[in-house]
């Protein structure tokens, strides 16, 4: 979702800007712009539409300075547009800012502040400017005055950098909800919604917290609260390692980060797991969550599908009844809770604001909360009770494949040391480490035939509009985040079906050549599975069946190896990933930025 990178001090702040918004491409979003100023009464304003290689042709030599704002859009309040490209400005083009969320109240603020205005663009964020503005060219107030009091009026989420051009000594800066860094560098400093963007500047940030502003200066910076009083802050350290964001010799993130799941799968076990069997886990956080006597799992998207294999680790390894709850529905219609409910939250990004609304409303009532998630020091990460992280290293495809498996395998680490410490036998039985051991190999296995998935991929899906995923089981769990990947990389309609549902109307849909892809890997369930296959071949459609070990059978295209139930979706996702990855590469788009799509969903 938006990105935002500013800086001041520096005189290569085009590149530093320029760099920032590129390493943000991954984020998702539509149209980018910059500003610089070179405190010397000069500046420039440039915004395209579309990739940030448009912005790059259009920002010249010229564009030099020491202060200047960037953001990349992803658009929520009009289309995809230069005028309603951030930066914004004011009408007397004195005033600018770039803007990451949304302000739920914009369209009041318009009528009762601003009604004699006309504005350029059909955004939030120019309320905020015009406002600033207003404040300061007809009120008489400061600048600083003026910031305070239209953040006083903002209701929704915002991380704002605002430059006033007769100040060019300052960057201001505020944040509610959305993620927000002030980076201390050198004799400069840089402030990004990702540090990402400027992880070879800095390894020391200031975090603000929900409500506060910023005034960042070449060589200081000043944190004010809502009261105007300031705060103090320590640094903390963020290291992103540099060859973790790159490509290397990959074609794409995607391919590289469906690849790097053997090594994630190891780096978790040796991270958790001792030779001798011990689960390295917080034991405060393995006690609270065995006293607990449901367990709620709240998540967004392929997040959300991890967490109904949780559900079903936890369920058989610690014996603790779970759910597991869409974070966009949980957040505006609470179940009734059980007396002692423990809540926990899967975000890759650790930013996802659905889940963030669930996790601030549990802690102001008071429940236990553990965020899992791929980043260290993210908003979730700092906010809950408790947090784990995944170890599956920057993941920058869109789609996400690696941080699905890695939530998985710590689901069943945690799940597994809350059973033994509940005495429980399917969990001091279980061989975790063997198990992740085997799920390496076989994901190695898989992801060393890049050619067969290209190939199946072709015969399956090649000329196909419409696909469906089926499965019982866990391998219904694992046919949702199936179609989840081809659908959001491919924009093949696709669909992921519980197998016994199909003849209840889905059926309907089957029509000769249609693909369905059937995961069984489910002992239990297996026959039923193969008469739904029959149902579908009967019709013509065009049946790809991807079976474990224990439930083969003559014919079945791909054969995997056997794990414990609950951990086959960390190698059947695999063959998804693969081949919603190659249908996509032979429809030509673009697989690491699929059209409309956010990595980090910021917004509600
Ligand atoms: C799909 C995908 C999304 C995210 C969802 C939640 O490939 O990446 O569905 O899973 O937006 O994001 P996180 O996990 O960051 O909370």
């Amino acid at each position: 979702m938006c990105g935002i990178v500013g800086t001041i001090g520096n005189v290569e702040t085009t590149e530093i800007l320029m760099k920032g918004l590129t390493r943000l491409e991954y984020r998702g979003y539509d149209s980018a712009g910059i500003y610089v100023n070179d405190q010397a009464g000069q500046d420039h304003l440039i915004k395209t539409v579309g990739k940030i290689a448009a912005l790059q042709a259009a920002v010249g030599p010229q564009v030099q300075g020491k202060l200047g704002i960037a953001h990349t859009r992803w658009a929520t309040h009009g289309q995809p547009s230069v005028a309603n490209a951030h930066p914004q400005f004011s009408p007397s083009k004195r005033f600018y800012l770039v803007h990451n969320g949304v302000i739920s109240n914009f369209s009041e603020l318009k009528a009762t502040y601003l009604a004699e205005q006309t504005f350029a663009s059909q955004t939030d964020t120019e309320v905020i400017v015009q406002l600033i503005a207003q404040f300061v060219e007809q009120e008489q107030l400061t600048t600083l005055a003026a910031f305070q009091k239209t953040l006083s009026l903002l209701a929704g989420s915002y991380a704002l950098l605002m430059i006033d051009r007769q100040q060019p000594d300052v960057l201001y800066v505020a944040k509610n909800k959305s993620p927000l860094l002030i980076g201390l560098a050198d004799g400069y400093n840089v402030v990004t919604s990702d540090a990402l963007a400027t992880y070879d500047l800095t390894d020391d940030y200031l975090e603000l917290h929900d409500g506060e502003l910023a005034l960042v200066r070449e060589n200081d910076v000043t944190i004010l609260d809502q009261k105007g009083e300031t705060q103090g802050r320590e640094p903390i350290e963020i290291k992103v390692e540099a060859d973790a964001v790159g490509k290397g010799t990959y074609p794409t993130f995607m391919l590289k980060e469906i690849d790097e799941q053997p090594a994630v799968m190891r780096r978790i076990s040796q991270h958790y797991l001792s030779a001798a069997g011990k689960i390295a886990i917080d034991t405060d956080l393995v006690e609270r969550l065995a006293q607990a006597d449901r367990l709620y799992f709240v998540a967004a998207g392929t997040s959300y599908h991890a967490s109904l294999v949780g559900k079903r680790l936890f369920e058989r390894y610690a014996e603790i009844p779970a759910e597991a709850g869409v974070a966009s529905e949980f957040g505006y219609h609470w179940p009734l809770l059980s007396a002692k409910p423990f809540f926990i939250f899967l975000s890759q990004s650790g930013e996802t604001a659905d889940s963030r609304q669930v996790l601030v409303e549990a802690k102001r009532r008071g429940l236990p909360t553990l965020v899992i998630t791929n980043v260290a020091n993210s908003t979730l990460a700092r906010e809950a009770d408790h947090h784990l992280l995944l170890h599956a290293g920057p993941e920058i495809a869109v789609a996400s494949t690696k941080a699905y498996t890695a939530q998985i395998a710590v689901e069943a680490v945690l799940a597994k040391a809350v059973g033994a410490r509940r005495q429980i036998a399917a969990a001091q039985e279980l061989d975790l480490a063997g198990q992740l051991a085997m799920a390496a190999t076989a994901m190695d296995e898989i992801t060393d035939n890049h050619e067969t998935w290209d190939q199946l991929a072709a015969q399956y899906l090649g000329s196909a509009t419409d696909a469906f995923y089926l499965g019982r089981g866990i391998d219904y769990d694992v046919s949702l985040e199936a179609a989840l990947k081809l659908k959001e990389i491919s924009y093949v309609h696709t669909e992921g079906f519980a197998a016994g549902e199909l003849k209840h109307g889905t059926i309907a849909l089957i029509e000769p050549g249609v693909p369905v892809i059937t995961f069984i890997t489910e002992v239990a369930t297996a026959d039923h599975t193969r008469g739904n296959v029959q149902e579908v071949k009967a019709r013509g459609g065009n049946v790809l069946v991807i079976a474990s070990t224990t439930c083969q059978q003559l014919g079945d295209q791909i054969v995997i190896p056997a794990l414990t139930a609950e951990l086959m979706p960390l190698v059947t996702v695999v063959c998804g990933q693969l081949l919603a990855y190659y249908a996509t590469l032979q429809r030509g788009l673009d697989v690491d930025q699929p059209r409309n799509l956010a990595k980090s969903v910021t917004v509600e």
